[in-house]
């Protein structure tokens, strides 16, 4: 064995004994009455620093990257659950390095939560959002919460006659606190009217979206975002992948945690075309109600039902209103992959309106590659 790595070692050895024999003697001496401030002393700055910015990789004897609680970018976007099941269960119960120890044993479930509730408060920059307010993606209704993700969505329609295939691939980037830059590609593909199979895939609609959190509070669930986005008519209109003219479509989202693990996300507003003579102006309102469901194994499932509706601004148009059934899974122990499924079925002006299966994959990649965390 090198010489240095052994040493390396040794020095890891002694971090995370220490860690673990100074934290029994704070048992000892204080019993259960230590603040967060004081576990994360004795038993994690060791190797997180007394700061939270993460001790010296000399000192530590390892070269696995500590993370900086006092970097918001990073630090915010956790949810205190997340963070404190890492603390129980040790760095691998979410796909992380084993360095990250265990403290279940060692500490009681309290005071987990105060320590957790410490290091948090490491981030000092209020305009984050918090990742409690990340809930969940609904198929239509679209989030309040600025995301690093990138998703690939699937539609089909599968009536005979009507068969139809639509995929959208999506590009989401944060930047700032609070905002966020959406890019959408679809391709579709229809069935040809006179039954002679399908036709060539074809580019849609190219839309280009900016976000921005206008109010968030953490501590009771609620954001606000507002949203504009525009559709570019790359799509071919005479053969039905396009509105044939600039879509513009400013929204409200808004997402609200309830209680018993519930929580409500609404999209609102109205879409319009540059040409009014080629495309109707439309009113959508979306509504999405689900919950979280994570038994142990560490997967999340989340079920959610979606009402949407829609109305052209003309004078005898009805509202269509659609229901979406789904269920979202995270696929890797980190929760950064997820896939999800629905179905959207049509309850009112069901004429030409078939119903159709949903799908998407999201990778949220601030959170490591498509190989990490597994
Ligand atoms: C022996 C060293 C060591 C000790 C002691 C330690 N940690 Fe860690 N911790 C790590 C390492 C290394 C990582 C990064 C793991 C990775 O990114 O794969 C980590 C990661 C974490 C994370 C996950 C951060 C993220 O990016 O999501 C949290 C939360 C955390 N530690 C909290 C604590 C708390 C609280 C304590 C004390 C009760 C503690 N740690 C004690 C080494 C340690």
């Amino acid at each position: 064995v090198h010489p240095g790595r052994w040493c390396s070692r040794a020095t890891a050895l002694v971090a995370a004994v220490g860690a673990l024999a100074g934290m029994a003697s704070v048992v000892r001496a204080q019993g259960d009455a230590r603040t967060g401030r004081e576990i994360f002393a004795a038993a994690c700055a060791s190797c997180h620093g007394a700061t939270g910015t993460g001790a010296a990789l000399s000192q530590v004897g390892f070269s696995d990257p500590i993370p900086d609680f006092t970097d918001c970018v990073a630090a915010s976007r956790e949810t205190s659950q997340d963070w404190a099941a890492v603390v129980r269960g040790g760095g691998p119960v979410r796909g992380f390095s084993h360095r990250m120890p265990a403290f279940g044993e060692a500490l009681s479930p309290e005071q987990v939560d105060r320590v957790v509730a410490y290091v948090r408060s490491l981030c000092r920059n209020r305009s984050w959002p918090r990742g409690e307010l990340n809930l969940p993606r609904p198929m239509a209704t679209e989030k309040a919460f600025p995301e690093d993700e990138s998703a690939v969505t699937a539609s089909a329609i599968t009536r005979r006659g009507s068969r139809e295939t639509a995929t959208e691939l999506i590009y989401e980037k944060r930047f700032g606190a609070r905002n966020q830059i959406e890019i959408a590609l679809p391709f579709a593909r229809h069935e040809r009217a006179d039954g002679t199979g399908w036709g060539e895939p074809h580019i849609g609609d190219v839309a280009i979206a900016l976000k921005r959190a206008v109010y968030h509070d953490g501590t009771h669930g609620t954001i606000l975002s507002a949203q504009t986005e525009l559709g570019i008519p790359t799509g071919r209109q005479s053969s039905g992948y396009g509105a044939g003219t600039t879509m513009i479509e400013p929204t409200l989202l808004f997402a609200q945690v309830l209680p018993l693990g519930w929580y409500l996300q609404t999209q609102t507003g109205v879409e319009f075309g540059a040409d009014r003579t080629r495309a109707e102006t439309e009113a959508l309102a979306r509504f999405a109600l689900g919950t979280t469901i994570a038994p142990g194994n560490g997967r999340a499932w989340s079920p959610m039902v979606e009402l949407t509706g829609a109305k052209e601004l003309v004078p005898g148009e009805e509202i269509a209103w659609d229901l979406i059934p789904q269920m979202q899974i995270t696929l890797s122990r980190r929760q950064h992959i997820k896939i999800s499924g629905g179905y959207r079925i049509p309850v009112t002006e069901r004429a030409g309106r078939p119903r159709e299966l949903l799908a998407y994959l999201i990778w949220d990649w601030f959170d490591g590659s498509l190989f990490d965390g597994w």
